[in-house]
């Protein structure tokens, strides 16, 4: 398991990337030097298409490979789709669940999620749990309620603590370029640390990290990950440019 002590700099490429685009992971390889090593891990999530070959390409490299969802059976009759069990197998260390655009564009609730995350654990693979409100929700003050209700239903208080990461990427800071204030930040980083406590009870202190995503690029990455309680970030559109990424990962502060 990656130490809490570094950043985790995530990388969600969503649906871009042909075989071509596997040489912005030797780039991000090559620039992992070792203080950034010593600051950060990262992983990068390729399309399901790619996993396999970003495996191999990244072996030896320290650069985790990850996917972007999986189903929650290991095998059968699921035409199309993939399980963790597969993913582990291309090579993949971990897989986003729950993201935004899997909970609105193909109906996926909190139990989804959390049995999701379930069987990413189940096949040895670290599930990156997503939770975000709406615009809507917090200009009614319903955020953290809102968060509150995502967390309870898609994380698995019965699992091992420290093997889950959880994302709070605010649905409307995706792609849009707008960030929600530092404090905002700060505040549902805060609240999301204690729900974790309450969820996993006495294995607190275990929790894994939580990440900030929506928005992240180089100029704001420094502000954004030197906010208490952020543990890292997940990043969209700026990490299809191995540099943009690596600029993010830079912007990490030594979490001694
Ligand atoms: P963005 O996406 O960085 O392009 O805003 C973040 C995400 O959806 O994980």
């Amino acid at each position: 398991m990656p130490a809490k002590s570094r950043s985790l700099i995530v990388g969600n490429w969503k649906m871009n990337g042909l075989r071509h685009s596997l040489t912005e992971i030797a780039h991000v390889a090559r620039g992992y030097d070792a203080k950034l090593r010593h600051s950060c891990d990262l992983i990068i999530c390729p399309p399901a298409t790619l996993v396999c070959l970003a495996a191999q390409q990244a072996l030896g490299s320290r650069i985790g490979i990850g996917a972007q969802d999986c189903h929650m059976e290991a095998n059968g009759a699921f035409t199309g789709e993939i399980s963790a069990e597969m993913l582990a197998d291309c090579g993949a260390t971990t897989v986003i669940v729950g993201h935004s655009e899997r909970r609105s564009y193909f109906a996926e609730t909190d139990g989804d999620v959390k049995s999701k995350a379930l069987a990413a654990l189940r096949a040895g693979l670290m599930p990156i749990i997503c939770v975000g409100e709406t615009n809507s929700d917090r200009e009614a003050g319903r955020t953290l309620g809102v968060i509150k209700r995502q967390l309870v239903g898609s994380v698995p208080g019965s699992a091992d603590a420290g093997a889950i990461v959880v994302a709070y990427e605010p649905i409307w800071a995706i792609g849009t370029g707008l960030t929600p204030t530092l404090a905002d930040i700060a505040e549902v980083h805060r609240f999301i640390h204690r729900e974790l406590a309450v969820i996993f009870g006495t294995h607190a202190a275990g929790h894994g990290r939580v990440l900030y995503g929506g928005s992240v690029k180089p100029s704001n990455a420094e502000s954004i990950l030197a906010v208490e309680h952020v543990d890292g970030a997940l990043i969209g559109g700026a990490s299809l440019k191995a540099e943009d990424f690596l600029g993010i990962a830079r912007a990490a502060p030594a979490r001694v």
